[in-house]
Formats: C-alpha cells, structure tokens, sequence
C-alpha cells in the first residue's frame, strides 16, 4: 500500500538539505531585518568605548566605527538607533542604553546652537525619546534647542542661516543647505509643544523660500542656496558636498524630501504635499535598478567616482512610506509604497547589509566626496533611516499608522 506520508517526508527532507531555501531575500520581511539591526547594534555596543563616544563612521576598509563627540552632526543617530530598538523590539535593555546615551547630549542643548545640525542632534535623539517616555527633561532639552536654532533664522531671507561657519571661508553671507530642510521638524514640534506661534512661522517660512530658490526648474535642489544678509536677495545655487554646481547631489534631494513630506504632515498644507511629491519624481525618474542612487546622479558617468549611496536610499525609503499614505491618488500612493519597499528590499541583500564584515548594518553609501571622506563606507545616519524605514514598513503592515 502506498505510504499516504511519503509526499511529507519529501518535503521534509527537501528542507532539511536547504533545497527549498529561497535565494537570498527575495521577501522582504521587516522583523527579519530588525533582528539584523538588533544584533549588530549589540556588537557595537560591546564595542563602544564609553557612552559619550558616538558611533559616526567607518571608511570602506574600517572594521570599527570611528566616534565622534556629543554636538556634531551625527551625534544624535546612535541614541536614535537605539530608542528605535527599544521601540521595535520592547526589550528595556535598548532603553537603559537609549537613555544613557541620549542624556550625553542634554548638555549640548544649553549652548547656542553652532548650526542648523541642532535639530539633527536633537530630535533623533530626545526627540524619540520625548515619544517614547514623556519625559519632560527631553522636552525642556528640545525646547531649548527649538530656540537657539531660531537665533539663526534671517526675517529678512525668510531662512536659517545653516552654516555660519562657511560665511567667511566661502564667502557666502547667508546661506541654507537643503538638509536643513530637515531640522524644521524640531521647530514645529517645539510650536506644539509649548515654543510659541513664531517656531511655526519660521519653519513655513523657511519651507517657501526654500521651495522658491532651492530648488532649479527641473526641480533637482541645489545644496547650498546663498542669498543676500541685507536684501535678502536669492544670489546663486551652489554645490558642497555634491559633484557640480548643476547636478543633483543624491542626499540632498533625499533630505528634501523627507522635510516636504513631514512640512505636510505638521501643515496641512497641500503645497508641501504637491511639492513633495514632485521632487520624488524627479529623484525617481533616474535611478538605477536596484533604485539606490548614485551619491550624486551625475557621477554614473564618472568611473573613479561613480559610487551609491545607501543613506540616501533609506532616508528616501522611509519618507516615501510617509509620502505614500497622504497621496489620494492610490495608484501613485502604491506606487511610492512599491518603490520604497523595493529600496528596503535591495539595502537588505547581501549587496548592501554588512552583516559579518562590520557591525554597522550598511555598506555603500558616501558622505563627502570633495573631501574625500566617507566614500563608499558605512555612515551612522544611514543606519538610523534604514532602521527607522523597516519600522515604519513594519507598522504599515500591520495596518497601524506609519509614525
Ligand atoms: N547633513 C550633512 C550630510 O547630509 O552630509
């Protein structure tokens, strides 16, 4: 008689000897990635010198992060990572190290802000933190910091004065890079949360004249827009971290999308909405298959330096799952899903995830070309985007709202 469980046995043994595994993660499946995240965050901890040494980056043949101080840049994006784990995962470990690492940025908050960067530093960091504990010494922190970025803003130009640092040594009197598109989210919590009526204005402000000058008619932006101190004149649009004047620097578009989006999220305003969408298009329109950019889309064309970069790949990712749930068109609407879950989906093969060669979770992506700094290595902030990507896609998934 024929042994009705010899069909399972087949199977069974077909998995037993890998034969039925999928090639490499075909389905992307967020958990999944997260767990990566978790563990690879928990060789960096391990590793980490003391709380105040701030993961930043590791150049392409680094097998260690390089660490940098409470106050630059990327300060914020480890405690980030960390509130992020603790978000996803639930596990008060994440927490303890979370708070730990958030609270060596407190002080940062009680001196005048160097540069636009205080809302990186702070939002990613207490920013979450405030979200996930209420805990009011993150919001007196955010506060303070909502405020010393206004000491920045030129009523004249409509903008904040990014980089006073480049007045002199480049000569540009005033000038606003488009990542500081982003840094106007801690000004609109600030107005909800007690700042006053001005934050708000100032980071619509702030938008529009972005928006107006920021940006050339193919709706690629510039990096740097320097305007006039006293006429408050837009001069000219020029590149820093980009390859040319002309061309579109990859990060910068993707900063620029993400700030429109939330800008619609805080407003209302359907000109964010339309605007953020728009240069999605643009950013979309010419990307390679696996739709990670080139750092600069220009530089394809440019053999020693025709790089991707994976950070703005997942800044990009998770902005377009915000994007996607405020577009009324749900053809579009899906399609902006499909394409930020095809980004996930290629920085968490084997071509992009670090896995056993280094503990941040992604490789590729380039930080500062002219400088030669961070090319084609691993960056703190594109780790923060991705993880904050596979929650959001997480949430939509489960039918909950994306942030
Ligand atoms: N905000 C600096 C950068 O994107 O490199």
């Amino acid at each position: 008689m024929k042994n009705p469980y010899f069909p399972l046995f087949i199977v069974m043994l077909f998995m037993a000897t890998g034969c039925f595994s999928e090639p490499e993660k075909a389905t992307l499946i967020p958990d999944r990635e997260i767990k990566y995240c978790s563990l690879q965050a928990g060789i960096t901890l391990k590793d980490q010198p003391a709380a105040d040494s701030l993961p930043h980056a590791m150049e392409r043949t680094d097998t260690r992060w390089q660490y940098t101080h409470p106050g630059s840049w990327t300060s914020g994006f480890w405690p980030g990572i960390l509130w992020y784990l603790y978000e996803a995962t639930g596990d008060p470990d994440w927490e303890t190290h979370a708070w730990y690492s958030s609270e060596t940025l407190l002080p940062v908050t009680c001196k005048k802000a160097r540069s636009h960067d205080i809302g990186f530093i702070t939002m990613c960091s207490l920013g979450n933190g405030y979200r996930l504990t209420g805990d009011t010494i993150y919001r007196e922190a955010l506060l303070r910091a909502a405020h010393s970025l206004t000491a920045l803003y030129n009523p004249v130009v409509g903008t904040i004065l990014s980089w006073p640092g480049m007045v002199a040594a480049e000569g540009w009197p005033h000038n606003t890079i488009i990542d500081n598109m982003m840094n106007l989210e801690l000004l609109l919590w600030a107005s909800k949360n007690g700042g006053g009526e001005e934050l708000y204005q100032i980071a619509v402000s702030h938008a529009d004249c972005t928006m107006e000058n920021g940006f050339r008619d193919d709706l690629t932006s510039y990096h740097v827009a320097v305007y006039d101190t006293i006429t408050g004149d837009f001069i000219r649009g020029v590149t820093h971290q980009g390859l040319y004047d002309h061309s579109m620097w990859a990060r910068g578009q993707a900063w620029g999308i993400y700030g429109y989006t939330f800008m619609y999220r805080e407003t209302g305003e359907e000109r964010y909405l339309d605007f953020a969408s728009r240069i999605t298009d643009t950013y979309l329109s010419e990307l390679p298959q696996d739709l990670v950019p080139y750092w600069d889309f220009m530089a394809v064309s440019v053999p020693d330096k025709a790089f991707r970069d994976a950070s703005a790949a997942a800044i990009t990712a998770s902005a377009l799952l915000e994007l996607s749930t405020y577009i009324k068109d749900q053809e579009r609407s899906s399609s902006y899903r499909k394409s930020a879950e095809q980004m996930l989906a290629s920085l968490s093969s084997e071509a992009y995830q670090a896995r056993s060669e280094k503990s941040a979770f992604l490789l590729h992506s380039v930080g500062h070309m002219p400088k030669e700094r961070e090319v084609d290595g691993s960056i703190i902030y594109a780790d923060y985007y991705y993880l904050e990507a596979l929650i959001r896609l997480k949430r939509l998934q489960e039918g909950k709202p994306v942030i």
